[in-house]
């Protein structure tokens, strides 16, 4: 079972960390995560992030057990033959808030959309601008202070891809780059505070937050998503929303 699988009322998020650590492992994989440095924070001490409710990112895995009703971030990175995968996902722990639901419906629409912009000869401010566009419609805010990237031989490239932004601005999009889009997507402000452990980003109003990332392909004539699971092959590819 993935990890995702594992989300039940009562397990810690350290032993999902630990599933994830032996999948990883299993797959001849290394978890990209695992001793992360940034600036000012203690190296990261999991192979995912686990960030829960008003969590939006980062959040480290802990003896902190799921209850129904949470609403999970998981965020995993691999290396394997010299390069990085990165994805995420919001799941639902027991019996989902109708609140929590509508949110995660929504950045992940979100997330989808931006998708279906890409091409060669876009820019990355009109991913943003999608992303942005979308949610505000939807009445939730697009995280500033966290962004895509692009992905590769390092875990964060070039470029920075902000979930916000402007139609025709940043840098265009190529054939061949690979890129990370990760919209993290706040009920309330798009504000945010960072936990004196030095990793988890939480919601400046403790709203809920939701979050999904894919790892994502420029090709000749769009996209190929390279992190797209099985079960989510009829909303991605299904036909286009516009
Ligand atoms: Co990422």
């Amino acid at each position: 079972m993935d990890v995702a699988g594992h989300a039940e009322p009562g397990i810690t998020t350290k032993e999902l960390d630990e599933v994830a650590e032996t999948q990883i492992l299993a797959h001849g994989a290394t978890p990209s995560f695992k001793g992360y440095s940034m600036a000012g924070a203690p190296p990261f001490p999991g192979c995912i992030t686990t960030s829960i409710n008003e969590e939006i990112v980062h959040g480290i895995p802990s003896a902190r057990r799921l209850k129904s009703g949470d609403l999970l971030k998981l965020d995993i990175g691999v290396l394997k033959n010299g390069y990085h995968g990165d994805t995420a996902i919001t799941v639902y722990v027991g019996k989902p808030k109708p609140a929590a639901v509508r949110l995660a419906n929504a950045t992940k629409m979100s997330l989808k959309l931006a998708i279906e912009a890409i091409k060669p000869g876009a820019r990355t401010g009109d991913l943003g601008f999608v992303i942005q566009r979308y949610v505000e419609s939807q009445g939730y805010s697009s995280v500033r202070d966290f962004v895509g990237h692009g992905l590769g031989r390092s875990l964060h490239e070039d470029p920075q891809i902000p979930h916000y932004g402007r139609k025709g601005h940043g840098i265009m999009l190529q054939e061949g780059m690979v890129i990370c889009l990760e919209p993290m997507i706040n009920e309330g402000t798009f504000r945010l505070k960072i936990k004196a452990d030095k990793w988890t980003a939480v919601t400046a109003d403790g709203k809920l937050s939701a979050q999904f990332e894919h790892a994502i392909a420029v090709t000749s004539t769009g996209a190929e998503i390279l992190s797209i699971h099985e079960s989510e092959r009829d909303f991605y590819l299904g036909p286009a929303q516009v």
